[in-house]
């Protein structure tokens, strides 16, 4: 049953709490945090962040954020406007405070996503808040300080990111110097940005690895060390007599632009790297090589050798064999098989012309190209020891079958 009641002395332990809370030291150590107002309850319950109570006042007995937390088993207690004052520590009245736990994966988490923006110094609560809120529009939930003291559960941090400190995780750092090397001991490329930099931000180098994105202080923008240690420093282009951007503007143009390139670059190094990509090139290649071989001593594909091969020790195939041996596709198949009628290698035996078998000529050819395949295909596969081959035929079947099966599949 969600407990509800009246609270009316200031010095009940919960509001003695709560006004601790107005203070960083307190956030920090008590490891909670106050939410001021309507708007900061909801987005908190819409982050899921544990609220222990909300204080409210007589006038929003009716607030169906009220009800909202009842649903969610919170407990509110009535307070009166005096204490809700001396919580807020406002000389107006803010009628709803909650207070919340926050967990210890937002404050020192574990793990990184791909892309993480660097605050280095950034004062105003307002531009914090605001890059806050365009990361996570971004889809990105790192922030890194280059100061220990960076607090986002600070009340306009809050109200200036729409709430989205709630979801968003901090490591902080003792200064940029230290920043910076933990981030490239763990893989990030880190960008700097200044009005003053060389390289115009659309055309920085971007790598298929994680970026850190670094933005400066409102007066001095970035340090000097970070800017001597970064892997690229860009700017946005500006014009006419404006010295440099807002930070909180500057950085959402950088996250978008950057963020996007990015993903893209992180996409075509996916593609050039996948696995359909690498058989199909090594497939490709294996067959250039046998066609290399085998069309210095006869006027055969290496393909077509490999079939003929095939036919004469079994004699009769179908199409559907035929494919099915030679890796063939469909529509390859007559430009596969046609030549090979032409030079009376092979013949139909039925009036469906589905069935194929060798000509006594392709069993002459046969004895020649026979030691020439062989060693076309040892020279494939020179420097791999028989348990290698083994495995690599294994591994392949595999893939076949993976494959085959997602088709029949869908
Ligand atoms: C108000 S600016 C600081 C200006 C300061 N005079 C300086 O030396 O950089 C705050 C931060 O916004 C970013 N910024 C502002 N304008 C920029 C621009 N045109 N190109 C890249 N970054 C910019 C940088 O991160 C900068 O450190």
């Amino acid at each position: 049953m969600t407990q509800t009641g009246q609270i009316t002395s200031i010095k009940d332990p919960r509001v003695a709490e709560a006004r601790e809370l107005t203070a960083a030291s307190a956030r920090t150590r008590l490891h909670k945090c106050l939410l001021e107002g309507s708007e900061s309850i909801v987005w908190a319950i819409e982050a899921r962040l544990p609220i222990e109570h909300v204080f409210y006042s007589a006038s929003h007995e009716h607030d169906p954020v009220l009800s909202q937390l009842h649903q969610h088993g919170i407990p509110s207690y009535l307070v009166s406007d005096g204490i809700l004052k001396k919580i807020s520590d406002t000389s107006y009245l803010v009628p709803l405070l909650g207070v919340a736990r926050i967990s210890q994966a937002l404050t020192e988490p574990e793990t990184m996503g791909d892309f993480v923006v660097v605050l280095d110094r950034v004062q105003d609560h307002g531009n914090i808040g605001t890059i806050v809120r365009t990361a996570s529009a971004f889809g990105i939930r790192d922030i890194v300080s280059t100061t220990s003291s960076l607090d986002l559960f600070y009340k306009k941090i809050i109200s200036a990111s729409r709430g989205r400190v709630f979801e968003t995780r901090v490591q902080r750092f003792q200064s940029g110097g230290e920043a910076i090397a933990a981030l490239k001991q763990r893989g990030y490329q880190v960008i700097a940005t200044s009005p003053y930099a060389r390289d115009i931000q659309a055309m920085a180098p971007l790598q298929a690895r994680p970026v850190a994105l670094v933005v400066g202080n409102e007066t001095e923008g970035i340090a000097d060390d970070i800017v001597r240690n970064a892997d690229i420093v860009v700017q946005i282009p500006m014009s006419g007599q404006v010295e440099s951007l807002n930070v909180g503007v500057a950085t959402g143009i950088s996250l978008y632009e950057l963020k996007f390139r990015m993903v893209l670059t992180m996409l075509i190094d996916y593609i050039r790297s996948n696995t359909g990509r690498e058989v199909n090139i090594a497939g490709k290649l294996i067959l250039q090589a046998f066609d290399a071989q085998i069309r210095k001593v006869s006027d055969l594909t290496g393909q077509q050798a490999v079939l003929l091969m095939i036919l004469v020790c079994d004699q009769l195939m179908t199409r559907e064999q035929v494919m099915r041996d030679t890796g063939a596709l469909p529509h390859e198949l007559d430009a596969l098989l046609q030549p090979l009628i032409e030079k009376g290698y092979i013949h139909y035996t039925d009036a469906t012309q589905d069935s194929i078998a060798p000509t006594e000529s392709s069993e002459r050819i046969l004895a020649q190209l026979w030691s020439i395949v062989e060693r076309a295909e040892q020279n494939v596969l020179a420097g791999f020891s028989e348990q290698e081959k083994a495995q690599l035929r294994e591994f392949l079947k595999r893939i076949q079958e993976n494959c085959t099966r997602i088709v029949e599949e869908s």
